[in-house]
């Protein structure tokens, strides 16, 4: 199985328990500094290995029963380059499975502060001038059937987090989190300014503390046999 855009690894590495010894899971990311903290944090699970590798350049030949991306084509300006190149990854009969996000149909609940609403309005907009897809997940279906790929299935995996989970404020506070990381591209690209950003993240943090009910993250799965 290869896992692509694995990030610090600890899902591949759940992968790989699940598979067992017997199987191959191989983690790839572009950035090489997740590759290292993947290496350091999972090593001596057997069957399990991870390497440096660009989504669109993957090792080729049709090695692969399963190859699959979780909230990675999200990041991409040709998310159909990076499904053809996912599926000659995948053996003859192989699953390629993508999970994502439609990020237009987040919804909170009450309406989170006004400081929120304005930096996620520029944080879509920010995605869109760079060539991302912000309802990726609704595209799937389309993008798996250019591909290629046959037998697609698509199911929701909608992340409902509410008021009464143990961990609903940091679920919920991915948002404050994006502000106080990504946030600050946003600021350097012109996209917002830091007085807002910061607004934001604050307004945010105190609204999940005293006001939030509850935070669905909109997201589907798609998978499709190589045919
Ligand atoms: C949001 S993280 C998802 C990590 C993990 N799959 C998960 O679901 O928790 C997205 C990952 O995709 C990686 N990524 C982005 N563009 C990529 C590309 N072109 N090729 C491979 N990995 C990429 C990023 O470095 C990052 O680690």
């Amino acid at each position: 199985m290869l896992d692509v855009g694995c990030g610090t690894g600890a899902i591949t590495r759940g992968i790989a328990e699940t598979v067992g010894p017997e199987g191959r899971v191989v983690g790839v990311d572009v950035n090489a500094s997740m590759i290292d903290k993947a290496r350091a944090a999972h090593r001596g699970v057997p069957g399990l290995s991870f390497e440096v590798a660009d989504v669109e350049a993957l090792p080729p030949g049709g090695a692969f029963d399963i190859v699959t991306a979780a909230r990675v084509l999200q990041w991409l300006a040709d998310p159909a380059a990076a499904l053809r190149s996912m599926t000659a990854a995948a053996k003859s009969r192989g699953r390629v499975v993508v999970l994502d996000y439609n990020h237009e149909k987040a919804a909170w609940t009450p309406a989170p502060p006004p400081s929120m609403r304005r930096f996620y309005a520029a944080f879509l907009q920010w995605r869109a001038a760079t060539g991302m897809n912000n309802a990726i997940a609704d595209h799937l279906r389309d993008l798996f059937a250019r591909a290629g790929l046959g037998d697609i299935v698509a199911t929701d995996q909608h992340e409902v987090s509410q008021r009464a989970d143990p961990d609903f404020e940091m679920r919920a506070g991915i948002w404050a989190a994006v502000a106080a990381t990504r946030g600050h591209q946003m600021v350097a690209d012109g996209a917002i300014s830091e007085r807002e950003r910061h607004a934001a993240e604050t307004d945010y943090r105190a609204w999940l503390r005293d006001g939030a009910d509850s935070h669905v993250q909109y997201l589907l799965a798609v998978e499709g046999v190589r045919t």
